[in-house]
């Protein structure tokens, strides 16, 4: 009888031993992925289940955030971290350096395969387009948030998240650049843009299109962004403290000249024009820009469309004023990469070459 129980607790004995190491075993087959909390409707909270609007974004810390999806468990072996927690309409050159420097360093340890940002919606298409040109890395880093806050009804943050984790620890996402994901979408940095003050659906990339979908806990791409980013790009912020002043005018109907001399007192080193149409000048606010560029400034023309490419010398004899195009480029990226290319060179045959390459 005694050497019964004997063999059978040594059996358990054997039998947990045996279990464990499969468990390690399998946590070491999972990627390690971090993930960076910035704050956001994803962090949000309301005064009821059913407020999805008036509620407070940036409230819920990221292991709560972590640990509200047990799921990610199974997928992924995940760390957090807090790197600031703010809506993301106060997201500012400052946040991006520090959030910058944080992914690179994270991204150069080998226990770290991937990278989850947490964020605001609001400005997610530009802190993803920041990172697209400033990681130096092809491991994945995945920007999400969500449209819910962590409260209501069918919250979509939980499974935003679990599905930004899938991807950032995937081998298919290596290599094709900062991508965000939500609503189930892939959607590639340099294109995505928010369509929709409110729904789910809110991101699109509209004309050039996503880049693939998270259906059955993987990622599943058909196409890959052509412009250079991340470990091709030229730009590096490590030992960069500060970005040179860059600002947007709007342009519309009977718009004057008093945004761009307001700025221009103000020491901007750059000025996006979002125009009318094809990027077109009014008379009063060409006349500002032409001034400024003989002050220094170099000008950028977008177009305030969101769609389609603003062609050098179109709507203006862009040799003759020696300003830049934007491609294809929104105002709010355009503003992005001209701050970065300005920390490289203010040639603006030069600029012009990094807008048609990025
Ligand atoms: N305040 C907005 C922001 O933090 C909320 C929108 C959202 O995160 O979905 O971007």
């Amino acid at each position: 009888m005694l050497h019964r129980n004997i063999y059978r607790q040594v059996l358990m004995l054997l039998c947990a031993i045996l279990f464990t190491i499969s468990l390690v075993q399998a946590q070491g087959k999972l990627p390690n992925v971090m993930v960076l909390a910035t704050g956001g409707t994803i962090a949000g909270t309301g005064a009821t289940s059913t407020t999805t609007v008036g509620y407070t974004a940036a409230t819920v810390a990221v292991d709560r955030l972590i640990t509200a999806v047990p799921e990610l468990k199974k997928v992924a072996n995940v760390k957090g971290e807090q790197v600031f927690q703010i809506a993301s309409e106060n997201i500012n050159n400052d946040s991006w350096l520090k959030l910058a420097k944080r992914v690179n360093t994270l991204l150069a340890q080998k226990d770290v395969d991937g990278i989850v940002v947490t964020h605001g919606t609001d400005t997610i298409e530009e802190t993803a387009y920041f990172l697209n040109l400033v990681v130096k890395s092809r491991k994945p880093v995945v920007i999400v948030g969500a449209m819910r806050p962590s409260t209501a009804l069918s919250a979509d943050g939980p499974i935003n998240l679990y599905n930004a984790v899938l991807l950032a620890g995937s081998r298919e996402a290596r290599g094709k650049g900062v991508l965000v994901a939500l609503n189930d979408q892939i959607n590639a940095a340099r294109e995505v843009t928010k369509t929709n003050t409110s729904t789910l659906d809110t991101f699109k990339t509209p004309e050039l299109g996503l880049l693939g979908y998270m259906q059955d806990n993987r990622p599943i791409f058909y196409r890959q962004s052509t412009r250079k980013h991340t470990a091709d790009s030229e730009f590096d912020v490590m030992q960069l403290d500060v970005l040179p002043q860059v600002d947007i005018v709007y342009g519309y109907a009977n718009v004057n000249r008093i945004a761009v001399d307001a700025f221009m007192a103000a020491g901007a080193k750059g000025i996006i024009y979002a125009g009318t149409g094809d990027g077109s000048l009014a008379d009063p606010v060409k006349s500002a820009l032409v001034e400024a560029r003989k002050q220094g400034v170099i000008i950028v023309r977008s177009s305030r469309v969101g769609q389609g490419i603003v062609a050098r010398n179109g709507e203006a004899n862009d040799d003759e004023l020696d300003f830049v195009v934007s491609d294809t480029l929104n105002p709010q990226k355009a503003r992005i990469l001209l701050m970065l290319a300005l920390t490289k060179t203010i040639n603006t045959k030069d600029i012009q070459r990094i807008f048609y390459a990025y």
